[in-house]
Parts: C-alpha cells; structure tokens; sequence
C-alpha cells in the first residue's frame, strides 16, 4: 500500500508507527492493524485549531514570572471514599491533575470507579462520567446494582473531545471520568476512531483544559497480552499519575501506582470484589498467609515484604523436585526469574547444596508479584527447605537482600518490617546486621547465608547439605 504524502501507518492495537502498512505489527505481535494516517503533530495548524476549540476558554499561560514573587498553593485534595485508593494516589485525588488507570478488561475499573464518583458525588463534588465503551443505560444498572447514591452524578454517553468540552464548561466538574480513552475521538481530525493519534490529542486537550478549571481527570486505558496500558508511552507521559488495577488470587485486587508526580510509586491498595462491588482489605495480611494449623511443611517462608509506606508479611513457597535427565527448569510468576535463579546459584555456592539438576518452583501466596529485593534471604532460606526437607520453625520471618558472596545486606524500614512480623504473630525475626538500636529481642542479625541456614536449620541441617546428592533429600525425609 502506497503511502500518501503527510501520513503513515499505525498499529491500532499498540500504536507502533511505520512508514509502510504491515501485515504483522513487529512491536504487538497483532495481524492486521495496520492503518494510514494523517501525520499529525500539535504544531500543526489543523491540530492547534483544533486544541484550542477543544481546550475552549482555557487561559493562555501567563508568560515567564519572577520566581520570588509567586504565590505559592498547595493543591487540593479529596478523598475517593476509599482509603486503599487514596493512599496510592498520595493522599486523595489532587485537583486538577490527570490519572491513567489501566488495566485487563473485566479486572474493575469501572466499577473501582462508579464507587469513588459516587462517594464523591455524596460529600458534594459533581461529577461528570463520560462512557464511550457502555451505554448509560448499563452504567445506570451497575449504579443500582451496587445500591450507591447518584448525588451530583452526570453521565454522557460518549467521548467525542467537543461534546466533552461544551459539558465540563457548563459543569466544571470536581471529577471527569474517561471510559475509556481508547474511546476519545475529536472528528476535527483526520484520524480514525480508536487511533493513537486520537487518544494522544484527547489526553492532551482534556488534561490541558482540566487542570484550568481545577478538575481532576481520570482517564481508563486498556492493557495489551503483556500487561501494559495499550498506545505509546507517551500517553503515561502526558498525565500526572498512571496507575495499574491487577488481579491477585480469586476476587482479591490491588491498585499500584506506576507513576506518580504527588507521591511514591511503590504504594499498592488491595480490594477484595465481590456481588456488592469492591470492598477495601485494610489488613494485608489476611490475603497473603495461608491459615495454616499444625507444623509449616518444607519449602514455607515468611517475610514482611515493604511496599510503598507499608509492610506486611507475605508467604514464600518453594518446591523443588529433581530434574528429568539433570535438565533444570524454573517457573517463577510472582518473582523475577532471573532474581530466583541468582538466589538458587548464591545458595549453591554459598549453601553447598545442588540445584542445577532441579527443577524449582517459585509461588507467593495469595498470588502477589512482589518486587521488594529485600526478600531474597528468604527466598534462600525456602529453596533451601524444600530441597533438604527441612521446616522452618513456626512464629519465624525472614528479612534481607542477599550479595553474589552470599553476605545478608541491610534493608531499608527494618522497624517496620519487625513490626508487620510481630504484628502477625512472629515471635523470632532474621535478618541483617544493622546499625539500629532498640531492636526487639526477637530480632536475630545474621551476616551471610551460611550462619542464617545454621541458625534456622540448626547444625544438623548442615551436616547433610555438605554431602549434597539426593542422599540429602532421603535423610530429610526420614529425619
Ligand atoms: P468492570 O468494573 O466492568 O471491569 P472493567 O471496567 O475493568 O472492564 O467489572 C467487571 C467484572 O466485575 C464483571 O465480570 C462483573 C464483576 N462485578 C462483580 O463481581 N461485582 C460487582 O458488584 C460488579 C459491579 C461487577
Ligand atoms: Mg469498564
């Protein structure tokens, strides 16, 4: 297909740019999505015509000030009506600021976002809904099912860029909820519905006009196979905040936040979604510990994991069976692979005992990816207990990054992480030397690998791991 001058071809799933139609896009892997569009940029004089008309009376920027003389404001906040939720955007929905939140379809965001305009609405706040992907009907239905006040709640039934400016004019909402923004189009412009070009220029023109009028944006993006919000990056570049909606096991949901210009990125929110709507976890705990009564079987252990401003206790599983023909294999979900393979050399090396003729199995339960690298003794420890059989003890938690020489170095929040332990019943906390005082008498320091093994494992332990074999895994067993 011939390219006409002033435009290209796109990929409609991902965005991928190419100056010639492709059959197969190379960046998604996706047939046929290849369409020709018009070149577009925001300097252009169409495009400028059309941003203006979009950004309607939106005030032109006040040219270049002296520093010393501005007025300084601090933004304003409010709340979502969850507590989970406000924490991840940094304490509440900033005025004026733009959000994505991706992720797959059917994980929640609709609703995630039906309960926080309707908590909005109620304290006073209008709020303008604007679904291009449902009919208001269907918004309706989901509002009633899940029995919420429709205070101040407007609905628009589509995500044309003209029709949305004309109605945050008259409204200026507190809050303006995309649905999705695959669906915003402005037919101003030469793109198709669902393009990139479209969605770039939608974002752009509503987070400029939002942020004069002091109206939050929340803008829902779909994610592609691989888990990430589907158009080029630029779009997550274009807003203050993307955060990401992902399941966890069952109905269990949380909330992470990918980018934030008003608070940390690592703070995750957990929800639980059931036939009344999603209800907020406040205790992490009770999602990511197996109930368990009676002795912990091999392979189990436990370690306050730190993400964002909070710490709770997260459950390692490992399993490690010999490989068919000495042929090691890895399966990893929760945990970076390379991370667990690095661990498995460390503790061969370090913990004299072989696992590169077996294959491992890596789990957390509850089905949390976690990223902390603060966990790595503890994954140590696990393998290590499931390749020898050996328990570790009931009420003891692991906590520590582990170097290439095998030494446990420190880790930042200790206090906190012997507290979220203690918190669940930990009664002997492992974990790095460290330069803090007052630590709690259950608190043990160790400094490599090697003693951390001894201390949980006891001598014995030892003993069989330095004859190695499956001679290692008999002895366990009968042990
Ligand atoms: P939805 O918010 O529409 O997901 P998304 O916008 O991310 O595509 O939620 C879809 C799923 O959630 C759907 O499978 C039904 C389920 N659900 C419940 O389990 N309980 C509820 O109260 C609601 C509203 C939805
Ligand atoms: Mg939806």
């Amino acid at each position: 297909m011939a390219k006409k001058q002033g435009s290209h071809f796109e990929c409609m799933e991902c965005g991928h740019e190419s100056t010639r139609w492709l059959g197969r896009c190379p960046a998604c892997n996706a047939w046929n999505t290849f369409k020709e569009v018009k070149e577009f940029s925001l300097a252009s004089k169409s495009a400028s015509a059309a941003v203006s008309a979009a950004m309607g009376t939106a005030p032109i920027p006040a040219g270049p000030r002296v520093l010393e003389d501005l007025e300084v404001r601090d933004g304003v906040r409010f709340t979502s009506g969850f507590g989970e939720f406000d924490r991840v955007l940094g304490g509440g929905f900033m005025a004026g600021a733009s959000f994505l939140l991706g992720g797959e379809p059917g994980i929640g965001k609709s609703t995630l976002l039906t309960q926080a305009a309707a908590a909005i609405g109620w304290a006073g706040g209008t709020v303008l809904y604007a679904h291009g992907e449902e009919s208001a009907n269907q918004v309706k239905l989901r509002w009633e099912r899940l029995g919420l006040p429709m205070n101040n709640i407007h609905v628009l039934e589509t995500c044309r860029i003209d029709i949305l400016r004309d109605a945050l004019e008259s409204l200026k909402p507190r809050l303006l909820i995309i649905d999705s923004v695959q669906t915003l189009f402005d037919p101003a412009l030469d793109s198709p519905p669902g393009s990139i070009q479209q969605a770039k220029f939608g974002v752009f023109a509503l987070t400029e006009a939002c942020r004069s009028l002091e109206t939050s944006v929340c803008l829902v993006a779909h994610v592609t196979k691989e888990g990430v919000i589907a158009g080029p990056k630029v779009l997550e570049h274009m807003v203050d905040t993307v955060l990401y909606f992902e399941q966890a096991e069952g109905d269990v949901r949380f909330l992470r936040a990918q980018k934030n210009r008003f608070g940390a990125t690592d703070e995750l929110g957990f929800f639980r979604m059931d036939e009344a709507g999603l209800k907020e976890i406040k205790n992490a705990a009770e999602v990511f510990l197996e109930n368990r009564q009676g002795d912990i079987p091999a392979g189990i252990v436990l370690s306050p994991a730190l993400e964002g401003t909070r710490s709770f206790l997260v459950e390692l599983q490992a399993l490690v069976i010999p490989g068919k023909q000495g042929f090691s294999r890895l399966y990893s979900e929760k945990i970076d692979q390379r991370r667990v393979s690095r661990i498995a050399a460390v503790l061969e090396k370090h913990g004299s005992l072989k696992l590169s003729d077996h294959d491992l199995y890596i789990h957390v339960a509850g089905g949390i990816r976690i990223q902390d690298p603060s966990l790595d003794l503890a994954l140590g420890l696990a393998l290590h207990s499931a390749r020898t059989g050996l328990s570790l003890p009931k009420g003891w938690a692991i906590v520590g990054e582990l170097s290439l020489a095998g030494e446990v170095r420190t880790v930042g929040k200790i206090k906190k992480r012997i507290q979220a332990a203690e918190d669940a019943g930990c009664v002997r906390i492992i974990g790095p030397r460290c330069n803090e005082t007052d630590l709690p008498r259950s608190y043990m320091a160790v400094a490599s690998l090697g003693e951390a093994i001894r201390k949980v494992f006891g001598s014995a332990s030892l003993r069989k791991d330095k004859r190695q074999g499956d001679e290692v895994a008999d002895d366990a067993s009968e042990a």
